[in-house]
């Protein structure tokens, strides 16, 4: 793992396509899972540090003024639980404090491992409520970028004061329109990745790390 320089406003941790990840019985894994998963590619441990240096990063930048942080559900609310703890804690133990509210939008995009090309907002709150206001976008991964440039250009319409995205990951891929959001933890490679909230067809959620998806249980959680 190297410290990247793609173009991004803030460096991130990059995940190499060789990088062999860790044996999953060197972790605690759910014993339903165990033999669906491949390896783990970044521990618990590590996501929860790399989530640390983000929120510091994104306290820096959009500190001075309100935050509504946006959490997209529900690939994201793991990573937008922690990021949102390591940002409370800045503000309990700094001299100054901004304050934060939280607002939620559902998206759904994929069907098994392939992006579809609709996505589809099917619940949250109105946006009505982000108007003028800075909004942090909290996100688990960006894959064709699709999914983000449609939610940036629904916000366009309420006319925010201010929006930064947040992703946990970013796939390293051929379909990438190109897209890149203003802070993410690791770039990772063009696999499918489930655990820390990420899915596929609603399992995996409740793993804690991050991990590869194997073949044979691509068939077998298949839709
Ligand atoms: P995009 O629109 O292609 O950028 O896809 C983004 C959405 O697809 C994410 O919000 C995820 O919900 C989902 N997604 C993309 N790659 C993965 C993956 O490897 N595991 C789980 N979900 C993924
Ligand atoms: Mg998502």
């Amino acid at each position: 793992m190297t410290l990247n320089s793609l173009p991004t406003l803030h460096p991130s941790l990059q995940i190499s396509d060789d990088e062999k990840g860790h044996e999953l019985g060197l972790f605690c894994v759910p014993k339903h899972y165990e033999d669906d998963l491949d390896r783990v590619i970044i521990p618990h441990g590590l996501i929860m540090d790399r989530t640390e240096r983000l929120a510091r990063d994104i306290i820096r930048d959009m500190g001075g003024h309100h935050i509504v942080a946006l959490c997209v559900l529900k690939g994201g609310y793991k990573f937008f639980a922690d990021l949102l703890d390591f940002i409370k804690a800045l503000n309990q133990n700094n001299d100054k404090s901004v304050p934060l509210t939280v607002d939620f939008i559902r998206l759904k995009s994929y069907s098994n491992d392939q992006s579809t090309n609709q996505v589809k907002v099917i619940g949250g709150d109105e946006l009505s409520a982000l108007t003028g206001k800075n909004v942090l976008i909290v996100e688990d991964i960006v894959e064709t970028g699709k999914t983000m440039e449609t939610l940036l250009s629904l916000l366009d319409d309420y006319h925010p004061k201010m929006v930064k995205v947040v992703s946990l990951l970013v796939k390293r891929t051929p379909r990438s329109s190109g897209y890149r959001p203003d802070y993410f933890g690791f770039e990772v490679p063009d696999k499918f990745l489930v655990g820390y909230a990420l899915d596929y067809n609603e399992y995996f959620r409740d793993l804690s790390h991050i991990c590869i998806l194997s073949e044979h249980a691509k068939e077998k959680y298949k839709e």
